[in-house]
């Protein structure tokens, strides 16, 4: 990881999605880079341990346990970042529900539910988290949102119809406060991970799915949270002052590929490296 910059110091960055995986690295550079952080999630286990490692590394952190899919905790959230802080300038959405993954199934056969718990938390998590800081940054004369959307909200995996709409939804809704709000100061970007290996989808492939993901991307190896936590910065960063509604996608290279790369190549190099 990198060493501190000091790019967001005076800063208070709310981190939600913050006890685990992408969340909880993004939290942890952010607090290295100077701003005061609430590291917020619905397991506060997960929050409590980004804010010990946080504070362990000289950082200030407050853990919130709090569901990004209930207005009034987010409300709550919001409240006590202000609160405790006195501002708010960064607003980091990773929250994600990895509980109804197995039952997002084709269209045909999908529970209705399933969508509602998924687009609760993905997607209006984002909206609600905006309703509350957005009235504090306008107050202080600007503001940055990153939300985290995924390579599947534009790119099918032939999986999950539910876990892309939402994520597609987030890139609309992202574009919408961008064009919303920019002339007063708020940007608000987008992450587009491709495949990070974070607790969020350990289990979730299969040896052989691993390796055809691998096998994928345009680079040596998979994505690692922090790859994606140092794009987040860059946005959240003065660096980024003229980048609003973008979707920065971190995916190795993924989606450069035409679909047919693989057969091509497997078809190359069968003919000895014609073609
Ligand atoms: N890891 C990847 O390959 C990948 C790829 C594309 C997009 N993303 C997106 O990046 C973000 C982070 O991914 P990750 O792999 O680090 O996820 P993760 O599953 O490791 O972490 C997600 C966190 O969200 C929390 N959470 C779940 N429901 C919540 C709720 N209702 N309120 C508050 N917090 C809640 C969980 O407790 C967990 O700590 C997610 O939005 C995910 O969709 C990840």
């Amino acid at each position: 990881m990198s060493s501190s910059t000091g790019r967001l110091t005076g800063k208070v960055a709310l981190v939600t999605g913050a006890g685990s995986g992408i969340g909880a690295a993004t939290a942890e550079l952010f607090a290295r880079e100077g701003a005061r952080v609430v590291a917020a999630d619905i397991d506060p286990a997960g929050a409590a341990g980004t804010a010990e490692r946080i504070r362990d590394d000289g950082g200030i952190v407050e853990p919130f346990a709090a569901d990004v899919a209930q207005e009034a905790a987010v409300a709550e959230l919001v409240e006590f970042t202000v609160r405790t802080f006195g501002r708010l300038d960064v607003l980091q959405n990773y929250a994600s529900n990895r509980s109804v993954v197995a039952a997002d199934v084709a269209v045909a056969d999908c529970d209705p539910q399933v969508w509602a718990q998924q687009l609760s938390v993905d997607l209006m998590g984002c909206v609600l988290t905006a309703k509350y800081a957005v009235p504090h940054m306008l107050r202080a004369g600007g503001g940055s949102i990153t939300n985290a959307s995924s390579l599947v909200g534009w790119l099918s995996l032939d999986a999950r119809p539910a876990y892309a709409t939402a994520k597609a939804g987030v890139i609309g809704l992202s574009k919408a406060i961008a064009v919303e709000y920019g002339k007063r100061g708020i940007r608000c970007n987008v992450v587009a991970p491709g495949p990070i290996v974070s607790p969020g989808t350990a289990g979730m492939y299969t040896p052989a799915q691993t390796e055809v993901l691998v096998d994928h991307v345009a680079a040596p190896r998979l994505g690692r949270p922090d790859d994606v936590a140092l794009a987040a910065l860059f946005l959240a960063s003065p660096e980024a002052a003229f980048i609003n509604g973008h979707v920065l996608v971190i995916d190795g290279g993924m989606s450069a590929y035409a679909p047919m790369v693989p057969s091509f190549r497997r078809l190359v190099d069968a003919a000895g490296g014609q073609g």
